[in-house]
């Protein structure tokens, strides 16, 4: 009788799954042609490719602008420097989402909000969102998350009831559209990570996008120490660091760039099939479809375990899919407020305490759907398992089924089976050096 792999069983696949991140020829040429130019870094400000990068990708996201710097969350830190928030400011972000979304609020001097997220989409919740502005909030953070947007809409018309800048965290979304209208081009600002597991990467990176020139130039000079901008046009000084990006970076994100729109297709082909493959396993919900999707961008390929039982945790299901080879992990995000990555006391970040009685007590949250998405219910699996054909799909919904038809056993079995899978990202880089993502 077939045995899960977990308890000694043959795994439904030893094949690995397709490569990432992905090159070619022309990236090696690109890469070739920048190390005998000698002209490797930044600076010049923009850079010869990081300029013609940028460029580009603001404009098939609908953005007239954009600036590329050095990682994702570099990008968010500018943009909210750039869109004014400053010491103190409060800026609502959804409780789930990585880390780095709330410590790039942190570091612009200003205080993150947590928010609850939509339990069909993960992404923010536009009600939780409008209970947590207060006087304070000068800015929202949606954060399109893994498959799926925020619903702009609704969170365009919060920002404009309450005064509020729109910056669009959108790590997940390179290439996304929702009702036609390109990842990062709805709020103020838009930004993106170039970081290895992304769906365009350069190792590490992140870019900025605008069509607010005022916004542009002060992104520029946040980037590149503070010096004024290319245009100047509205003449301001701000303060700003080096977190210009390097052209070796820019040469690969060109040919990333190249590949976007294919690679894309193939997921979203590969994603409708195992929707319609997992639809039919019980306990097992595929995230429902969200119509304002006009171009689907997937991260990551998330479902819902929500069996009837009970009986098998979801990190113990996460961790007996794993082992029938089938890469995937449930505490892919924990709510940040509970995230062991976020230990942040007022002294290290004064503008928590700041005209206030006693500090920010992050432990004081409570975002349910958040939670119950990070520990019990949501399966995470990176988007280079949808980069073959439907052999590899086929694969994955067998693993699926086969883990569902052994619950019992894997009930009765050790809890501690679940291993690094019930492990927080934090401590689990220790035990699992190999995965770059
Ligand atoms: C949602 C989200 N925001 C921000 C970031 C930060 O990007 P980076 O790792 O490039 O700094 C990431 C990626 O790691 C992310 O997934």
């Amino acid at each position: 009788m077939e045995r899960l792999a977990i308890l000694g069983g043959e795994p439904v696949r030893r094949k690995p799954f397709s490569p990432w991140p992905l090159y070619g020829e022309g990236d090696r040429q690109r890469l070739l042609q920048v190390l005998e130019s000698r002209n490797w870094g930044g600076y010049p400000f923009p850079n010869v490719l990081a300029g013609e990068f940028a460029g580009r990708f603001a404009l098939a996201h609908g953005a007239s602008y954009g600036c590329a710097v050095s990682n994702g969350t570099v990008a968010l830190m500018v943009a909210l420097e750039a869109a004014g928030i400053g010491f103190g400011d409060e800026v609502v972000v959804p409780a789930y989402t990585w880390d780095g979304t709330a410590v790039a609020v942190l570091d612009a001097g200003a205080v993150p909000v947590f928010a609850d997220v939509n339990p069909e989409t993960y992404c923010l919740d536009v009600e939780s969102a409008r209970k947590a502005i207060t006087p304070r909030t000068k800015a929202l953070l949606p954060v399109h998350l893994a498959m799926r947007f925020a619903d702009m809409d609704a969170v365009l018309e919060l920002a404009r009831q309450h005064g509020l800048a729109i910056i669009e965290d959108c790590a997940h979304v390179h290439g996304g559209a929702y009702k036609g209208r390109g990842a990062g081009s709805m709020g103020d600002l838009g930004c993106f990570s170039f970081q290895s597991s992304k769906l365009m990467t350069a190792g590490e990176g992140g870019i900025v996008i605008t069509s607010r020139l005022d916004c542009f130039e002060l992104v520029q000079s946040v980037v590149n120490c503070g010096r004024a901008s290319v245009t100047d046009r509205f003449g301001k000084r701000i303060v700003g660091g080096n977190y210009r990006i390097t052209e070796f970076q820019a040469a690969l994100l060109l040919g990333q760039l190249e590949r976007l729109e294919e690679l894309g297709d193939r997921r979203s082909r590969n994603a409708k099939l195992l929707s319609e493959a997992l639809s039919g396993i019980e306990g097992i919900r595929p995230l429902p479809c969200q119509p304002a999707l006009t171009r689907e961008a997937i991260y990551n390929y998330v479902f819902q375990y929500r069996p009837a039982d009970g009986q098998v945790s979801r990190d113990t299901f996460v961790a007996a899919l794993d082992a029938e080879g089938i890469p995937c992990d449930g505490r892919f995000y924990e709510p940040v407020y509970r995230s062991d990555l976020f230990r942040v006391t007022a002294d290290r970040f004064p503008q928590l305490g700041w005209e206030r009685e006693s500090p920010v007590d992050y432990r004081a949250f409570s975002c349910p759907v958040a939670e119950r998405a990070a520990y019990e219910e949501s399966v995470w699996l990176p988007q280079f398992l949808l980069l073959g054909d439907k052999t590899d799909v086929e694969d994955i919904a067998h693993g699926v089924a086969k883990v569902i038809s052994h619950r019992e056993e894997l009930a009765a079995a050790d809890p501690t089976l679940a291993g690094l899978k019930s492990m927080s990202r934090a401590e689990r880089p220790r035990l699992e050096k190999e995965r770059n993502y």
